[in-house]
């Protein structure tokens, strides 16, 4: 089979389970070798081994926490020495708590904004130092469907994921004419562990599968898109 991503090279927060770890597996099928960021070491060695293992491409694996700038800093240099540039970034680490605004605690909007907002933009900054030298490269985030319409109980989350859909567009247009493209997808409900510990009572085929964001994100990659845009893919029940 032709691998329409052979020799391209991509980092991805989040990589290690859900939604991150269906768009590893995509980008990987097609032939790129890949930076995959976590906290949890162990869940990221099971990754890289069961990718390299089944599509051949090599992985580096980077345990950090998005809301550290040298988490960033850590993944844009280990990609440049294991591959000599980065032409993929997919922000996807993300957070949320589920509850009433009024009950919720400082630490807990600290850390929904820190990981969601900040860490996305720590990722595109230190990314776009390197590609602004390539005069070449993609990024897509990951936001939410939660970023169009606040959803009660999910406010924080709701504003976090409308920043990300906001910065996308600015992003975007800024970086037009640098060879950059910049585009944003929108998931509604996805059968993860984030969303079975938010909506335990939802059931699975209410939503949407891993690899069909995944599917989504690889065809903005291969083909484009409307850059700046957040590209909505949800479940009909
Ligand atoms: N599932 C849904 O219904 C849904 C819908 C719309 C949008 N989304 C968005 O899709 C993205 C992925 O969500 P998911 O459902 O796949 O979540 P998930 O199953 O909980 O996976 C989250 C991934 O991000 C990593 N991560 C979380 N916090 C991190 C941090 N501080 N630093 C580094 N890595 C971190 C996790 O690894 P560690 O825990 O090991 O760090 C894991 O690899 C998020 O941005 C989420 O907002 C999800």
């Amino acid at each position: 089979m032709y691998r329409r991503l052979l020799g391209w090279s991509a980092i991805i927060t989040g990589g290690s389970r859900g939604i991150g770890y269906a768009i590893a597996k995509a980008l990987a099928r097609e032939g790129a070798n890949l930076v995959l960021v976590a906290r949890d070491l162990e869940r990221l060695r099971e990754a890289e081994k069961t990718i390299e293992e089944k599509y051949g491409v090599q992985i580096e694996t980077v345990s950090c926490d998005v809301r550290d700038y040298c988490c960033a800093e850590t993944a844009v240099s280990r990609c440049m020495s294991a591959f000599g540039k980065v032409d993929i970034l997919v922000n996807n680490a993300g957070t949320a708590v589920r509850k009433p605004f009024y009950t919720m605690t400082k630490s807990e909007i600290d850390e929904i904004l820190d990981v969601n907002l900040k860490g996305l933009m720590y990722f595109t900054l230190e990314t776009l130092r390197v590609m602004m030298r390539q005069r070449r490269g993609i990024i897509v985030n990951i936001s939410s469907g939660a970023g169009k319409a606040g959803i009660p109980e999910l406010s924080v989350y709701s504003a976090s994921k409308a920043g990300v859909n906001v910065f996308t567009e600015a992003l975007a247009r800024e970086l037009k004419g640098f060879g950059i493209k910049v585009y944003a997808v929108c998931p509604g409900g996805t059968d993860t562990d984030l969303h079975r510990k938010l909506f335990p009572e939802h059931r699975p085929e209410w939503l949407l599968r891993p690899e069909e964001v995944a599917d989504l994100v690889l065809r903005l990659i291969l083909e484009g898109g409307v850059e700046g845009h957040c590209y909505d893919i949800f479940r009909l029940v």
